[in-house]
């Protein structure tokens, strides 16, 4: 089946369940921070396994979940549970989620992720806007005949993370008394991390955090047109930059300590973007 087609009956069946017209933006929620779905208004919720084509999340900590909610008079979807290239997922399918929600007319993407920190100023427990993003991934989600109705051959990625919803983001977080920081974000294919000469090298690059996903649908929604606005949560220091070894666990669990003051974040800035669209 081609991909169009796919795409095409995830819409069709999503479309059923509530007003396609009033969906704005859509929200992909990273490793350990799916709670920000379950704080919000929510008039449809399914599980993307019961979704024509949507690929299942099979990493402990994501849900596989979207709830569509209300904010102000529109509707945002909120994905719980991304997949990853490292779970032998194909770009495409990495990607299909922000395919369908672009399809159903979404203008804003909002993108988390865990990810460590390459840059010692930017400590664990931390949140960092990203700025730009190195793809370190070897991958682009783009590649294959181009989609034409989605966007070009070629799309420029200058402003891959809007200025404009970075400027919201960080008046939102001066509000809240929330310190966000704010770096170049690079993704690797994992699933094993990085060594500690991959995160010298990393550094060299000018990256500030490092994870294993969101730059493919970073990547899709510019293809499409879609503006981002990307946090990265910092669960840990990356390879070498501290004495603890990596767990997913101990990610997960330091996600979920930094989940409660990213939901304060999405709210405010997502309600700023809703309301300036
Ligand atoms: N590296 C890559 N991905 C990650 C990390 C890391 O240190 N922490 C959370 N996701």
């Amino acid at each position: 089946m081609k991909t169009y087609e796919k795409i095409e009956e995830a819409v069709l069946f999503l479309n059923r369940h509530f007003d396609p017209k009033k969906l704005k933006a859509g929200v992909i929620l990273g490793s350990g921070l799916g709670s920000y779905g379950d704080t919000i208004d929510a008039v449809y919720s399914v599980n993307t396994s019961s979704i024509p084509h949507w690929p299942v999340s099979t990493v402990q900590g994501h849900k596989g979940e979207i709830i569509i909610g209300r904010v102000e008079e529109s509707l945002i979807a909120v994905v719980q549970g991304r997949v990853h290239i490292y779970e032998g997922y194909s770009p495409e399918e990495v990607v299909f989620g922000v395919r369908v929600l672009g399809a159903m007319g979404i203008k804003s993407l909002i993108i988390t992720n865990a990810a460590g920190s390459t840059n010692p100023d930017i400590p664990a427990g931390s949140m960092m806007l990203i700025r730009d993003h190195i793809n370190m991934m070897g991958i682009d989600p783009l590649t294959g005949p181009n989609l034409d109705r989605f966007g070009p051959r070629f799309p420029d990625m200058n402003r891959a993370y809007s200025a404009e919803y970075r400027h919201i983001a960080l008046e939102a977080a001066s509000e809240l008394g929330i310190n966000l920081y704010q770096g170049v974000l690079a993704a690797t294919h994992g699933p094993s991390y990085e060594t500690p000469s991959e995160v010298s090298a990393l550094k060299l690059l000018g990256t500030d955090a490092v994870c294993m996903s969101t730059i493919p649908e970073v990547i899709a929604a510019n293809h499409m047109g879609i503006k981002v606005l990307g946090i990265s949560c910092v669960t840990n220091m990356a390879s070498g930059m501290s004495s603890t070894p990596l767990s997913h666990s101990d990610v997960e669990e330091t996600a979920n300590r930094i989940a409660e003051g990213l939901n304060r974040l999405l709210k405010e800035s997502i309600c700023r973007i809703i309301k300036n669209s």
